[in-house]
């Protein structure tokens, strides 16, 4: 007898995954509630489980399986995502298990074989393909890259809950395991920063995916996805919710990110930041002493503005800068403004840096850029308080 139950979704749908409260790093995002790896249980006449979890998570996920049925009788197990929070325990399970069939979509059925030595033959699903479990029928959605090539959704027709694996999940460790039994607004924060570091790469995705799901009608059943609470009531909000953050639709919101050595970049960013707020613009003032590189992301998904200072150390961006311009460089957020500023010493090469790696980021500069040796003067303030001025403008006009 363990500590660990599973808890029921539907009468035959048990959730059987586990919670990682103390996770506070997920390859490089930030997490500050921990997270969980949902599995599920379908208690069909074909008895079949949905995705596994990470590796040091194998004990509680057959404790919660045992707590209802004995693990032996699961036949069936579905993969819908190979990245190894899911599938870290899969080779052990699959081991102890042995059961009669083993699916993925055909990009998963390559990246297991390529991840682990699984003795058992993988089977390749096809979108849009059926399987009966008897009683009941799942249905296999492909999605690929959302956010991996071999990502996939199963949808449970019986009980009308999509399995969604990553997509509309959230890294948020709670004792509740439904949407309703939590704050809406912890949900939608929780939901942009994972939409913001997980799936903004491929945002452009999401439309065509959202019309798969509106065939099945998903958003008045279930969404239960592989990391958070499952949505049980009102799927369609974060359905909602999805679509919006896809159009990446710049708002009067500017964001300046910087980091400082001897405060002169940071009385900067001060003076930037007040140009835009005397027109109104939203701003978020980022010290990344301070915030973090996933918050940055979180906070770009509906800017409309990327200001970035950094002080010039031994010829190059300050260290934080660099980090967070690797980190956001990959999200792809398109469709921004922005500007450049910094102090230096004798070189100054930091602005030149940021100006380029903006470029990359096909982020629009639409002001000339603010650079100031050792410390700013009331001259030098003046001129960042105007490139504030100057990119609330332009945003101000092209968000009417
Ligand atoms: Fe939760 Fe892409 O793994």
């Amino acid at each position: 007898m363990t500590p660990f139950k599973a808890q029921k979704i539907t009468d035959d749908v048990f959730w059987v995954g586990a919670i990682d409260w103390s996770l506070r790093d997920f390859h490089g995002y930030a997490i500050h509630h921990g997270t969980t790896y949902n599995a599920f249980l379908i208690l069909a006449d074909k008895i079949t489980l949905i995705d596994t979890v990470k590796a040091p998570f194998k004990h509680e996920m057959l404790s919660r399986i045992s707590s209802i049925i004995n693990p032996e009788k699961i036949e069936c197990i579905v993969s819908n995502h190979s990245e190894l929070d899911h599938t870290g325990c899969l080779p052990d399970v699959i081991r102890l298990i042995r059961p009669e069939q083993i699916l993925a979509s055909t990009m998963g059925q390559k990246a297991l074989i390529e991840h682990f030595p699984i003795e058992q033959e993988i089977t390749a699903v096809k979108d849009g393909e059926n399987l009966s479990l008897g009683n009941k029928t799942l249905t296999f959605i492909e999605t690929r890259m959302l956010h991996w090539p071999d990502s996939m959704f199963t949808y449970l027709k019986e009980d009308r809950i999509l399995f969604s694996q990553d997509a509309f999940g959230m890294h948020l460790a709670t004792s509740e395991r439904f949407n309703d039994e939590l704050e809406f607004g912890l949900l939608k924060r929780e939901a942009a920063k994972y939409f913001a570091n997980i799936l903004l790469p491929y945002a452009a995705l999401i439309p065509k995916m959202a019309a798969k799901l509106e065939s099945l009608n998903v958003a008045s059943g279930i969404i239960a996805p592989d990391h958070g609470p499952i949505w049980r009531k009102d799927a369609a909000a974060i359905l909602k919710l999805y679509s919006r953050w896809a159009q990446l639709k710049p708002t009067r919101k500017a964001v300046i990110v910087f980091d400082t050595m001897w405060q002169s970049t940071a009385k900067m960013a001060a003076a930037i930041a007040e140009g835009l707020i005397s027109k109104g613009v939203k701003v978020e003032l980022m010290h990344l002493g301070a915030s973090h590189r996933s918050d940055v992301a979180t906070e770009l998904l509906d800017a409309g503005a990327l200001i970035v200072g950094s002080p010039t150390i031994n010829n190059n961006l300050f260290p934080t800068v660099a980090d967070t311009f690797t980190y956001i460089k990959g999200l792809k957020r398109r469709g921004l403004i922005g500007a450049a500023f910094g102090s230096y010493g004798w070189g100054g090469e930091a602005v030149k840096q940021i100006e380029g790696a903006l470029d990359e980021m096909k982020v629009e500069r639409i002001a000339e850029s603010v650079k100031v040796k050792y410390v700013p003067d009331d001259e030098a303030l003046q001129n960042c308080f105007n490139l504030g001025v100057q990119v609330a403008e332009e945003l101000l006009k092209r968000t009417q």
